[in-house]
């Protein structure tokens, strides 16, 4: 069963995540960006990792979801600078649920990452951010190893449930 993890990831938080679920699977396996998937027809699973921008999947991861074939078993993740289990933190997820929702999606995994000073200067100027520009200052350690860790376990569940 050859398994592709993908991601997009604009300062390298979702990337540290995708690295670890990679780590986890088994061979035959791939680590990519999203920018450099061409197809996914070679894949048994897929794994697909995004940040939370605006409150909402990246455009870009949107009509990738948009894309993937009918049926194809998917596992999404993603990393947020709002606290984990806040409405900020889940609305993107089920966004991303509904875009792959005519895949046979696994599981999903969500962490928080921590936000870039650049980031957090111009989003401190935007009132659409203030709701969890302070939140995100508690994220400034994430993802940290046990984030890593929990990414590892998730990749190994989604592997069982893909094997059944
Ligand atoms: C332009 C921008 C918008 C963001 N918007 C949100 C948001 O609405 N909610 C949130 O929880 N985090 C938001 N974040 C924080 C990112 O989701 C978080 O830092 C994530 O881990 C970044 O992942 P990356 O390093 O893979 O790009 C935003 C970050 C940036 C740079």
């Amino acid at each position: 069963m050859k398994i592709l993890v993908t991601y997009y990831s604009l300062t390298g938080n979702t990337r540290k995540v995708a690295e670890a679920i990679h780590e986890a699977l088994p061979e035959p396996k791939e680590l990519k960006p999203l920018s450099e998937v061409a197809a996914v027809t070679d894949y048994a699973l897929v794994f697909v990792g995004f940040p939370v921008q605006s409150h909402s999947v990246p455009a870009k991861v949107e009509s990738f979801l948009k894309s993937l074939p009918a049926g194809l078993k998917t596992a999404l993740f993603m990393t947020h600078g709002s606290i984990s289990g806040s409405r900020l933190s889940r609305e993107a997820m089920e966004q991303a649920l509904v875009l792959a929702g005519h895949t046979r999606i696994l599981g999903t995994f969500s962490c928080r990452g921590k936000v870039s000073p650049q980031a957090m200067e111009i989003l401190g100027r935007s009132p659409e951010h203030e709701l969890w520009a302070e939140m995100a200052v508690t994220a400034r350690n994430h993802p940290d190893e046990n984030d890593l860790e929990d990414a590892r376990a998730f990749a190994r569940w989604i592997l069982s449930l893909a094997r059944q």
